[in-house]
């Protein structure tokens, strides 16, 4: 089997990131009651370790990914740029076969999608997009399982996204084609995500809204969602803030989209910024079964890049 990396939600396709998401609900029921540190009663990665290198902040990922490892019975160690020879300008390629003869698999957050990519060309073990400036894939299955388990199946979904078209944006993009649901875009002028994402959606079926009118995107939605309006890396750009101001998702936004939608935010948020605290505090806010399905999701995918699903 030719080796599974996971750098974009199409590496794996609809059927398995369905298999995935599916596996992730059961292993999650099996284990309701358990400390989080117990392993699954299959532990089916018993003696792997995932070796997670970080160029750039996490607590979500960081944390989601070693309970996950924990949880499979298998174990996890981090490797921070600033600590680590990647920080004193060794290679990415001369890393990737470091980690490769000593770690199973490793996932990677950068701040250049291509160094994600070139950690896959050199490395013979899976490699995972943990973010990058591009997308945020492992994010997006947790969004996902977190949807379904709020009672709305994909095919059909109006899901809203407000401000930043930003990394996390292109991956729900990504997913929005492979399973059939439907994106509204509400960003100010010069913000839209890559035309790349929004027409390789559109290309597989999805109906994509790109509008400048928060109002219009929210109307009727069944998911609305935002994220921080400066992503790790950019500037603090007061124009950008400016910018922004109108697609802040409150209450009165809440109150267009259907009685029973759902808030979902990657965290971290920016309560008062992209969302209000009413929203964020309120009832239709799922964020944080949304941070706890990180670990749900980091299985399903680390049991994927290993041929276990
Ligand atoms: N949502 C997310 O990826 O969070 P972290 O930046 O804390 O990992
Ligand atoms: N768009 C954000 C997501 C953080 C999880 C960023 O890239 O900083």
């Amino acid at each position: 089997m030719a080796v599974r990396h996971f750098l974009d939600l199409s590496d794996a396709g609809t059927d398995a990131l369905a298999a995935m998401i599916d596996d992730a609900q059961q292993r999650k029921a099996a284990r309701r009651e358990w400390s989080r540190g117990k392993a699954d009663a299959d532990a089916p990665l018993a003696g792997h370790v995932l070796a997670m290198v970080f160029e750039k902040n996490s607590t979500r990922t960081r944390v989601s990914f070693d309970i996950a490892m924990r949880q499979l019975g298998g174990s996890a160690l981090v490797l921070d740029s600033a600590s680590s020879q990647l920080g004193r300008g060794e290679s990415v390629a001369d890393t990737a076969r470091v980690l490769s003869r000593m770690a199973d698999a490793i996932m990677i957050r950068t701040d250049e999608h291509a160094k994600a990519e070139e950690m896959a060309r050199h490395a013979s073990v899976p490699v995972i997009n943990g973010l990058t400036d591009r997308s945020h894939p492992c994010q997006i299955v947790a969004d996902l399982l977190t949807v379904i388990e709020h009672g709305k199946p994909l095919p059909g979904l109006e899901l809203a996204w407000f401000g930043d078209g930003n990394n996390v944006l292109h991956s729900i993009l990504e997913a929005a084609g492979l399973f059939k649901f439907n994106v509204r875009v509400a960003t100010p002028t010069g913000y839209e995500p890559d035309a790349e994402f929004v027409e390789a959606a559109r290309a597989n079926g999805a109906q994509i809204l790109l509008t400048n009118d928060a109002a219009e995107a929210a109307e009727g939605a069944d998911i609305l969602v935002t994220d921080t309006w400066v992503s790790m890396g950019q500037e603090h750009a007061e124009a950008k803030l400016a910018a922004m101001a109108p697609f802040q998702v409150d209450e009165a936004l809440m109150a267009r989209a259907k009685p029973d939608a759902r808030f979902l935010h990657c965290l971290p948020a920016h309560v008062g910024e992209e969302v209000s605290e009413g929203v964020f505090e309120g009832p239709q806010s799922v964020v944080f079964d949304e941070a706890e399905n990180r670990i749900h999701a980091q299985k399903s995918v680390l049991l994927w890049c290993f041929g276990k699903l």
